[in-house]
């Protein structure tokens, strides 16, 4: 008898039988994106972005109407680089799909043209393009859009970490691809980004080049009852059994945040044999393993951060949500020292993304940390 696949889906692409809900959300992206509209995602980080737009792009009404792109910035850190892994991502994807648009790319990036090699085998054209080959990264760029605007198909271009674009050194980034973007006609666009202040800002205040133009998708977890009875469905359709109540638990120590219980179920449904039930023994294992695997990173990143940031991340780590951190009550009940200093250290913890604020609570922006950090303190963790 073939293995059977592991139904929690934690890499690449998601079969729609392993992907859960979003229904709402995909048929909201795919309308304003059908009717031309941009459209903004925001989401703490592995929420499902990626999952979303993914799934969205595979659905008829834009597969086959749409030339479809995605990048991911996140690593980028100037024009020079979006730029160039704009041009590879377009590139690479028309290769496959067709031969006159992959040539019509070709031609119109005059500027780094030379560059392109071939590859004798599949006698297909290759990205041999280096960085340091884009030597005008504005003019490149002008000449991808020329291409999106030329292309014989209707184009969706998602940009992941969307907000990084804010940081690169060049000033006008913003307002040059705002530029670009709104003189567009049948191209459109997706801003994801998880750094949820920065992407607000970028799109809602009036100062701003991109202000108002692209409507808002906030990404949240998936409802308790569908994901809880898409978990259980997972498992009986596979001849094992789970109880609702152990599902619910698992669900609500992550509140509901995708990544961690794809993780935490897909271990979980490893260890269980058809014919058993998953227990809560099971996914204790689980969720220790799934802990002790990120140690290594957690260490590292804790290494990083001065000693007064520290203490107060600690601190948020031991309360879940903290509320009212520069209170006195605050203060003693952790041991800290004053007022002001952890006002510097939030407002570091927070530009670092370590720690999320949302209506006046902190929390350890990754779940799992939060719960790593507890354990060295013998504080440990059941379901
Ligand atoms: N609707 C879904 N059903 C099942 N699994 C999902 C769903 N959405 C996302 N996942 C899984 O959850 C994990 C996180 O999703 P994804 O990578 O899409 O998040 P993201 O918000 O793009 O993350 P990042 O912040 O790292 O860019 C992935 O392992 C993905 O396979
Ligand atoms: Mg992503």
């Amino acid at each position: 008898m073939a293995k059977a696949i592991n139904p929690f889906i934690v890499t690449g692409k998601i079969e729609s039988d392993y992907f859960c809900d979003r229904v709402s959300e995909s048929a909201r992206l795919i309308k304003s994106l059908v009717n031309g509209n941009n459209m903004v995602v925001i989401s703490p980080r592995r929420m499902g972005k990626t999952g979303l737009i993914q799934f969205c792009y595979e659905k008829p009404e834009i597969k086959d109407s749409y030339d479809t792109f995605f990048i991911d910035i996140l690593h980028t850190s100037s024009l020079k680089e979006f730029t160039y892994i704009l041009g590879k991502e377009i590139f690479e994807s028309l290769v496959p799909r067709s031969k006159t648009m992959s040539n019509l790319f070709l031609q119109t990036l005059k500027s780094i043209s030379g560059k392109f090699g071939f590859d004798p085998f599949t006698n297909l054209p290759t990205f041999n393009v280096e960085l340091g080959d884009i030597q005008r990264p504005e003019y490149t760029l002008e000449e991808i859009f020329t291409y999106l605007a030329a292309a014989d198909k209707p184009c969706i271009v998602a940009i992941d970490e969307f907000q990084q674009i804010a940081k690169y050194p060049e000033k006008n980034v913003e307002a040059l691809l705002r530029t670009h973007i709104q003189k567009i006609r049948n191209s459109h666009f997706i801003f994801a980004g998880s750094e949820r202040h920065l992407m607000q800002e970028m799109f809602t205040s009036s100062a701003r080049p991109f202000y108002q133009s692209a409507d808002i998708l906030e990404l949240n977890a998936i409802d308790d009852p569908i994901y809880v009875k898409f978990i259980m469905e997972l498992f009986e359709s596979r001849g094992r059994t789970i109880s609702k109540e152990v599902v619910e638990r698992v669900y609500h120590l992550f509140k509901g945040h995708t990544y961690f219980i794809q993780k935490t179920f897909n271990e979980a449904f490893s260890d269980t044999l058809p014919g058993e039930e998953c227990t809560l023994e099971t996914l204790n294992q689980s969720i220790d393993n799934l802990i002790a695997g990120n140690a290594t990173i957690f260490r590292e990143i804790l290494s990083n951060i001065p000693e007064k940031q520290k203490e107060l991340l600690y601190a948020i780590a031991r309360d879940g949500e903290a509320e009212r951190i520069t209170s006195s009550e605050f203060l003693k009940k952790h041991s800290l020292s004053s007022a002001s200093s952890i006002q510097s250290a939030i407002k570091k913890l927070l530009e670092k993304d370590l720690v999320t604020e949302l209506n006046k609570k902190y929390s350890v922006t990754d779940k799992l940390f939060a719960m790593w950090i507890n354990t060295i303190y013998g504080k440990k963790f059941n379901l």
